[in-house]
């Protein structure tokens, strides 16, 4: 128990211990007992859950999946086995494992219909706006898997893993103004989607096992990552009952902006404009440092670690053997690298505990495979998929079944009164 001191009042709050040994005070009584509220604008304070699927020890660096650590996943299993293991809670079993194989690749296909919706879109329409919108959709043309139940879940989970990337690919072609490239069902997950991007109706994408491997690798690292912006916005759409791609495209949205998902694209950006300007990355490190420069440097840092985020460090280690494999150099990821020795011997970082986190690197492998900037976030969200509903999982499983609804401070004026339009000033 936690004791609390308020107007000469004692109040006792349970205190919770995860697995891990985490701590938290349970304040879910609080305003009842006192009339008081707790405050936490951004929620770095807050849990708004407890959760099975994803541990994160952001001081030591250490990221598990169902308790599995990140790098042994990294090394030994595929994207499909740990979306598998996010959603189900265990590792498959080799039939379990070609079960949920077979029924992405049955659900691979998106109702023809929806190439209607394709053609809606401007040209230049950012793809994870034609993304959020086309899974919101998949939800229209399937009424019928929107009902309760294991096997509907099963359906829904798999059709929305196997068409997110159908849909990237769709948008992708579209935004190039280039046919549909229509899945191939003897293809595994990666490989599909490389061929639905990048094949021609007369010619077969050539798909290298070192560029399969190392977007395989990408979508597993990005899995899952517990409550991020993103995985929040999932859990709370779907606690108002609001269905899986209803509340998938809404974790599409969150994870859009710059400051989430977003800042693998805007990492880039950045590398482009480091290199046509000529600095070797040290006058951009400066402005970072300066508040309200309008610029960070993007790809580091993080709400949760306070050390090298474990995916990153993959990642970079990946970016090396990839560019080696395909005999490619890129000049943006020696920028990256200079970029990150100086930051980590630099005060201004370091005492704010600002490390590299897993977009700092992902672009360049994403460049060198040829996936463009603007598709970045979205191989993001292909990958974050089986975490969103995972989390969606929890949610409808949770006995409780509340609808999450913070509450606010209101700071805005008093005993105002209506004046009618002639008499406004
Ligand atoms: N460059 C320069 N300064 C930074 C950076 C950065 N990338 N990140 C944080 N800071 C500074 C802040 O200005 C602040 O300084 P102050 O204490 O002098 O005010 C301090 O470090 C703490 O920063 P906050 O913004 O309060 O930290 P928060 O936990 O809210 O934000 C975030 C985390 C959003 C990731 C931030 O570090 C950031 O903007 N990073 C760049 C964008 C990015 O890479 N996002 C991807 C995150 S990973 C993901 O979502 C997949």
């Amino acid at each position: 128990m936690a004791r609390l001191e308020l107007d000469g009042k004692t109040y006792e709050l349970p205190v919770v211990v995860g697995s891990e040994g985490e701590r938290a005070i349970d304040i879910s009584s609080l305003r009842k007992d006192s009339g008081y509220i707790t405050l936490d604008e951004s929620y770095g304070n807050t849990g708004s859950c407890i959760s099975n699927i994803t541990f994160i020890d952001g001081e030591k660096g250490i990221l598990r999946y169902r308790g599995i650590p990140i790098e042994e996943l990294a090394e030994k299993s595929s994207f499909v086995e740990a979306a598998y293991l996010l959603i189900w809670g265990k590792l498959p079993t080799t039939e379990e494992l070609s079960t949920f194989s077979a029924l992405l690749t049955k659900h691979e296909m998106l109702h023809e219909d929806m190439r209607f919706h394709f053609e809606g879109f401007p040209p230049n329409a950012h793809p994870m706006a034609i993304l959020s919108s086309m899974i919101n959709a998949t939800g229209c043309f399937y009424p019928q898997v929107l009902g309760d139940g294991h096997e509907q879940f099963l359906m829904q989970a798999a059709r929305l893993i196997s068409q997110v990337r159908t849909i990237a690919a769709f948008s992708y072609r579209k935004s190039l103004g280039l046919p549909n490239i229509y899945p191939k069902p003897t293809y595994k997950y990666t490989a599909n989607l490389l061929h639905m991007m990048f094949s021609e109706p007369y010619q077969d994408f050539e798909l290298l096992p070192e560029i399969v491997q190392a977007l395989d690798l990408i979508f597993l690292l990005h899995a899952d990552h517990e409550q991020n912006c993103s995985t929040a916005t999932v859990r709370i759409v779907a606690s108002s009952k609001a269905n899986l791609f209803a509340s998938a495209a809404a974790g599409v949205c969150a994870l859009w902006g710059p400051l989430h998902g977003g800042a693998n694209q805007a990492v880039l950006e950045m590398l482009e404009q480091i290199h046509q300007s000529g600095d070797n990355g040290s006058k951009f490190i400066e402005q970072a440092k300066v508040k309200n420069s309008g610029k960070r440097l993007m790809g580091f840092g993080h709400r949760v670690y306070k050390n090298y985020d474990p995916r990153a460090r993959i990642i970079k280690k990946k970016c090396d053997q990839l560019l080696a494999a395909l005999s490619k150099k890129d000049p943006l990821l020696d920028i990256a690298k200079r970029l990150e020795e100086a930051a980590l011997s630099d005060s201004y970082f370091t005492e704010r505990k600002l490390y590299p986190n897993v977009d700092f690197y992902s672009g360049i492998i994403m460049r060198a495979i040829g996936i463009p900037i603007n598709m970045f976030t979205v191989m993001f969200a292909i990958g974050r998929m089986p975490g969103w509903i995972a989390n969606f999982k929890e949610i409808l499983e949770s006995l409780d079944g509340h609808i999450s609804r913070p509450r606010q401070i209101y700071n805005g004026p008093q005993d105002n009164h209506y004046i009618p339009i002639g008499k406004r000033k």
